[in-house]
């Protein structure tokens, strides 16, 4: 029997891996993927707590999911509605009493047991909610399906869950639980797959994954560099990318990669949370600012070109101007290519949201992040502008907004815009880069590659190889 399966997915990449997994988990019972809820058997809402503004999204998205429960079931049929993710995990309880209508929750440690937990729903009438946000001893990698359904061009795989570094904003210590590496096998085998099913890019992933440190086919622990490294060898892998990392954890052997690595797309993104010493020892972050442009400044020297991001915080309690100042002045110094810049947002169970004295004013949080977000979106701006003229490799991985046009990320993650025919997507194509955006870039497809896609330089080029062609951007 077949049956529709609706997910909708808020939040950061490990969601959107999440996500997959739990339909390669639900594939063996007949649920195929829809793209509407409205004619699904099952709708899950997979949820993000990081912050406010995120978790309060799922409850007016439960509203509008009853409407689509009330029409079927007025038509004699049913739609299970199942809720996972960090907000289940943080507010299960809560959840089933605001909306009776859920059927399931389920944390983000326990999605390999949907099986049974939605055959128990089905058997039972609406209204009596089940709730599954253990963290079970057992590791729900060993209990998901080996086989992945094909991910496309680009496929995320989790390798690092949970975070052990307690900073005072952050709910993922208590959403995600604590800091868990995969063995090297199972990643590798698990890439394997990926690449046999079509997927060029290997994107790892992890709360921290920096922290990275799975058990090598050695019985040794293995950081993520190395795991970089022998990944990069298994033949189809064109290119490897990992987010998000910690300032603490680059160790050189991560670092040196950049350089070593050819299919390590020249693009880091390292959150540094503020550019003042005060705050960041506030945010228990445990290192400097200085930290931090020491190992920008590192990278860089290993990988000219390297395109920088980080994730800014702006008014946690205490934060003064001058602090705020201090964050200016660190994003000058680096210049960054992507902008991710956020109020910060008290999260219930975190230390920092104890802290109600030092709180910021609203007015002022917003007013820093106009102005943070500025400085960031001139550095992007400036950035794409100086890719002008270049010749990179997009990786298409789908169509643009405009008929004939398709969508592709440079190496340092840029999204490209380009009018090509659909065959190309699944490829990487040597791509003229001719106008930039804010936050995009169009292109043309190079015309020493254009002449049959199946040509040389068409499939297979890889990023710009000499440190001279890197240094060119
Ligand atoms: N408020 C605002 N931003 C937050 N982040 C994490 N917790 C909070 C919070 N309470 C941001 C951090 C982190 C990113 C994923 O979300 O910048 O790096
Ligand atoms: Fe949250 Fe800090 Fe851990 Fe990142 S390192 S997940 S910000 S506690």
């Amino acid at each position: 029997m077949t049956r529709k399966l609706y997910i909708k997915t808020y939040g950061c990449q490990m969601n959107v891996y999440d996500s997959a997994r739990m339909a390669d988990v639900l594939a063996p019972l007949g649920y195929t993927l829809s793209d509407e809820p409205d004619d699904a058997d099952l709708i899950l809402l997979n949820t993000c707590h990081i912050r406010e503004k995120a978790a309060e999204k799922v409850y007016s998205e439960l509203g509008r999911m009853r409407h689509i429960q009330d029409a079927k079931a007025a038509n004699g049929g049913r739609t299970l509605l199942a809720v996972a993710g960090c907000v289940a995990q943080a507010e299960g309880e809560e959840i089933l009493e605001r909306a009776p209508q859920v059927d399931v929750v389920v944390g983000p440690q326990t999605y390999h047991r949907l099986p049974e937990l939605i055959a128990k729903a089905e058997r039972s009438r609406p209204g009596r909610g089940i709730l599954d946000t253990d963290f079970p001893v057992e590791d729900k990698f060993d209990h998901l399906p080996e086989e992945r359904q094909p991910q496309g061009p680009s496929a995320y795989l989790s390798v690092q869950e949970g975070c052990d570094k307690f900073c005072t904003f952050c709910v993922v210590p208590y959403t995600r639980g604590a800091e868990f590496s995969r063995p090297v096998n199972t990643v590798l085998a698990e890439a394997r797959g990926l690449v046999a099913s079509g997927s060029q890019e290997i994107v790892l992933l992890g709360q921290n994954v920096s922290a990275y440190h799975g058990e090598g086919p050695d019985g040794r622990e293995w950081g993520l560099g190395r795991l970089i490294r022998e990944l990069a060898e298994i033949e189809g892998v064109q290119r490897i990318r990992y987010t998000t990392s910690h300032p603490k954890d680059m160790d050189d052997e991560l670092l040196t990669a950049h350089r070593d690595v050819p299919q390590l797309m020249p693009f880091l993104h390292l959150p540094v949370q503020s550019g003042s010493d005060r705050v960041l020892k506030a945010m228990n972050r445990g290192h400097t600012a200085d930290h931090y442009r020491r190992i920008v400044e590192r990278v860089r020297e290993l990988r000219p070109d390297i395109a920088m991001a980080s994730d800014f915080i702006v008014g946690h309690p205490g934060e003064t101007a001058e602090d705020h100042a201090e964050s200016l002045r660190l994003i000058a110094d680096v210049g960054f290519a992507h902008n991710y810049a956020f109020k910060y947002s008290p999260r219930p169970g975190t230390p920092a949201a104890m802290n109600t004295e030092e709180a910021v004013p609203e007015a002022v949080k917003t007013e820093r992040l106009h102005g943070l977000q500025q400085l960031l979106g001139e550095q992007g701006h400036a950035f794409n502008h100086r890719t002008v003229g270049m010749r990179l490799p997009v990786l298409f991985d789908g169509h643009g907004k405009r008929p004939g046009q398709l969508i592709g990320r440079s190496p340092y993650m840029q999204p490209v815009h380009v009018d090509a025919p659909d065959r190309l997507i699944g490829r990487m194509v040597e791509v003229d880069i001719t106008e930039a955006h804010p936050n995009s870039l169009r292109g043309r497809v190079a015309t020493s590659t254009w002449d049959g896609a199946s040509a040389h330089g068409v499939h297979g080029a890889g990023p710009p190889n000499s440190l001279e062609e890197r240094a060119a951007v």
